[in-house]
């Protein structure tokens, strides 16, 4: 089993097979091609010649010589079985040296070329004039035999498809296995050669990828050398230690912003402990630990993600989400002076998400536009039948060069205001899991509008409709 698993063997057996194939058959093939040629030329050509060759090959196999010299055809039981399937093949076997006719010929064939006795016949295709079948054909040469030069006249045999066979297995020989075993032996010196020669830079490249660590990323594997047939391999190699370079550099970022926003809540929270008699002590504690609580529920946050592999399997609808979050808000706001309006079409706009990381998504934008929005404000959620939801405010909106920063962790665009700046960053890795889309554009007269949008599906069990009024909002 291993050894098949080697390029090597698989090639050395590959060139002996196909050796083997073009070295024995090649010669009946490219005659099989060349005969196809001539029939699509001439198409009055017939095959006879392959039947002729079989034939002589079998009157070659009769011919005998006596103790005393003497030259014979002696029917063998293949020349018997031949002529049985031919009734009308006759033969004549001349000895060119003496010009006599060998016993067991046809003397009337032998007669048709009598006149012809000082004529040596290399090669003639002939027709016998008296023969009422037109399409009967003879052949005359002479060949070397082991008996001496011999001029074969053979006539009338008929083409039977197996003749193309029995040429094909006379190639078969045990001389032409001799000059086929060396050639093999080429061939398969050839393919270790050009294995090891053409994988050597796989393995040097092999040696430079098990040299590469967790600190040592950013390495590739160099493609100048490398065989054409690799590189797509090598190259995916070195796309996918890209991406892990990118995501390990990421997280390491994270790691260590994380380290250095949960550091100042806890040095202001042991200021704090420190001095227990503070008027303000209860309170600050609870508001430090509000604070590094929220840091930490959203770094679980970060690695619930990853652990949400098949969140992208699942369905949620937008409307019925962005009012859950609406309703959990709106107290909030209203104390706080704003109101957050709803403007949904009638029917459920579902869309391939995971619930739990849809309300994150929502809770977040309409959390960061309800502290945006200016005091008296309205913030709109808007949900569109594209698959797609938009949260509007009225606020200070986000300059053009901060558009992607914002979705950076740990971005804010000023430390005065609350938060960690893990939000829109915790809402950007979601929808890109789940194969969405989250940007920001400029409000009309003002203002910041996000914008998300999530591959729709096909109603996968309809959700509940909540909403009956369409087009309202809730002020
Ligand atoms: N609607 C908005 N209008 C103006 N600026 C915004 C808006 N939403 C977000 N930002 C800017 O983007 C920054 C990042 O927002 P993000 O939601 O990631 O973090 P955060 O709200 O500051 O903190 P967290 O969400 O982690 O509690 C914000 O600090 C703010 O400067
Ligand atoms: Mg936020």
């Amino acid at each position: 089993m291993i050894r098949w698993r080697s390029l090597s063997s698989r090639l050395i057996a590959y060139s002996i097979v196909g050796l083997a194939l073009a070295f024995f058959t090649l010669p009946v093939a490219i005659s099989i091609f060349l005969a196809a040629l001539r029939l699509a030329v001439y198409p009055e050509v017939n095959l006879e010649n392959w039947t002729t060759q079989r034939a002589r090959y079998v009157v070659e196999a009769a011919l005998r010589q006596e103790r005393d010299g003497r030259k014979l055809v002696e029917p063998t039981e293949a020349l018997r079985a031949y002529m049985s399937r031919n009734p009308e093949f006759r033969y004549a076997a001349i000895d060119v040296a003496t010009g006599a006719l060998l016993p067991g010929s046809s003397v009337e064939l032998a007669n048709a070329f009598s006149p012809l006795a000082r004529v040596d016949l290399l090669a003639v295709s002939f027709h016998l004039a008296d023969d009422p079948n037109p399409d009967a054909r003879g052949w005359v040469r002479s060949i070397e035999t082991k008996i001496g030069r011999i001029t074969f006249i053979l006539y009338g045999a008929h083409f039977h498809w197996d003749d193309v066979l029995y040429n094909l297995s006379y190639h078969f020989t045990i001389q032409n296995f001799f000059v086929y075993l060396p050639l093999a032996g080429v061939m398969a010196l050839i393919a270790v050669l050009v294995v090891r020669r053409g994988l050597a830079p796989l393995r040097r490249a092999a040696e430079r990828v098990a040299r590469i660590g967790v600190n040592s990323l950013n390495e590739r594997i160099p493609c100048a050398e490398l065989p054409l047939e690799i590189l797509p391999f090598v190259e995916s190699v070195n796309n996918a230690l890209a991406r892990v370079d990118d995501s390990v550099s990421r997280q390491k970022r994270f790691l260590a912003n994380a380290a250095h926003e949960l550091r100042t809540p806890i040095t202001i929270l042991c200021a704090h402990i420190a001095n227990p008699d503070e008027a303000t002590f209860r309170q600050d504690v609870k508001r430090d630990a509000r604070r590094i609580r929220t840091i930490v529920e959203q770094l679980l946050s970060v690695a619930h993600i990853e652990g949400q592999k098949d969140a992208i399997g699942k369905a949620a609808d937008l409307g019925k989400t962005a009012l859950s979050v609406i309703l959990d808000y709106m107290p909030l706001a209203i104390q706080n002076g704003r109101t957050i309006e709803l403007d949904c079409p009638p029917s459920p706009v579902n869309v391939r998400a995971d619930p739990w990381a849809l309300e994150s998504v929502i809770t977040n934008l309409i959390e960061n536009a309800v502290r945006a929005e200016p005091a008296g404000g309205t913030v709109l959620v808007r949900v569109l039948p594209s698959a797609t939801i938009e949260v509007i405010d009225h606020g200070q909106g986000v300059a053009s060069e901060d558009r992607s920063a914002i979705f950076e962790p740990f971005w804010r665009k000023s430390d005065t205001m609350p938060g960690a700046g893990l939000g829109l960053a915790i809402a950007k890795e979601l929808v890109d899991k789940l194969g969405g889309r989250i940007w920001v554009e400029e409000t009309p007269g003002g203002g910041a509008t996000f914008k998300l949008s999530l591959p729709p599906t096909n109603a996968i069990g309809s959700v509940a409709q909540v909403w009956t009024k369409p087009h309202s909002g809730i002020a």
